[in-house]
């Protein structure tokens, strides 16, 4: 079994990159915004591949003000690899299943005061409730509230990296069991998963420290989606959980978006976790659209 030490927080000291846009970090470890790409004109392969580099580096990109209909943000979310088709089908948007709305606008465009999915309010990661977790998101904010409906990003290769000894001892070799069931229909009280919807996403196990599949640093891999962990008593899994998703997050390696509408934002669920903040529903406006790209199933 590889040790878990992992290697050193490297963000920072990559080489330079000749890239073709310009690009700006959003903090000093993770996040960047790209400037000057107009993604409903197309990305053609050597632009995507640079955009992919930044991607793998930075772990979150922002692209300010697009104007990008739904076909357009499919089209680009398939250059990253097959796009999910969301199992809870009642967020489909505009006949493109592979788009999931959340919004609190009712029919008559007023707020109708419910948040749409609560568990978002939660750090976690997309899919990991998935044997395939999610590789990228892509999230493109259509309406966006006055105050709150931020979305913050915690840098999970960090948050391997500032564990104690003592906790990255405890958690080598331990797998956690991620059901999507848990965390929005009990943790959150969300309506009731329909039986064909549990049906589709059985719990699955993940290792707790996972290898990225393309950088091959080692990252925490864990957020609300994992219920307990596995060869150990529920409650200790479960209190190992949550104790574990709360030192993830450390202020110096975050970034916190506060979204211009038009803006879209592209992460890395395989070494980041995210989490909205809340908004009043009531009197607020919030709609974005977003899409999950495929990765693959955690090795080790
Ligand atoms: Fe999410």
């Amino acid at each position: 079994m590889p040790s878990i030490t992992d290697s050193a927080h490297e963000n920072q000291s990559a080489p330079s990159m000749d890239w073709p846009f310009d690009i700006r970090p959003l903090t000093p470890n993770l996040g960047a915004q790209i400037l000057g790409v107009d993604l409903a004109q197309g990305v053609d392969d050597a632009l995507f591949a640079a955009i992919y580099q930044a991607f793998l580096r930075y772990q979150v990109l922002l692209f300010g003000k697009q104007d990008l209909p739904p076909a357009k943000q499919v089209e680009f979310a398939r250059h990253f690899g097959e796009v999910q088709i969301h199992v809870m089908n009642q967020y489909h948007a505009d006949g493109y299943p592979e788009l999931y709305r959340l919004s609190n606008v009712g029919a008559d465009g007023r707020p109708n005061g419910r948040y749409p999915d609560k568990g978002t309010l939660v750090w976690h990661t997309d899919g990991s409730w998935r044997p395939l977790t999610g590789q990228a998101t892509i999230i493109y904010g259509e309406i966006i509230p006055e105050s709150g409906g931020e979305t913050h990003f915690c840098d999970m290769y960090g948050a391997l990296h500032r564990l104690s000894p003592q906790w990255k001892q405890r958690i080598e070799g331990k797998r956690a069991v991620h059901n999507l069931d848990f965390s929005r229909t009990r943790r959150h009280g969300e309506e009731p998963m329909t039986e064909a919807q549990k049906r589709d996403t059985p719990p699955v196990d993940h290792p707790i420290v996972r290898t990225h599949p393309e950088t091959g640093r080692k990252c925490l891999f864990l957020g609300d989606h994992a219920e307990h962990i596995l060869g150990m008593p529920y409650d200790e899994g479960r209190a190992w959980i949550d104790e574990l998703n709360a030192l993830a997050v450390h202020p110096d390696l975050t970034y916190e978006h506060r979204w211009q509408p038009n803006e879209l934002l592209v992460w890395d669920n395989r070494c980041v976790m995210h989490r909205a903040t809340p908004y009043d529903p009531a009197t607020q406006c919030r709609t974005i659209r977003r899409c999950t790209v495929l990765g693959g199933t955690p090795p080790n």
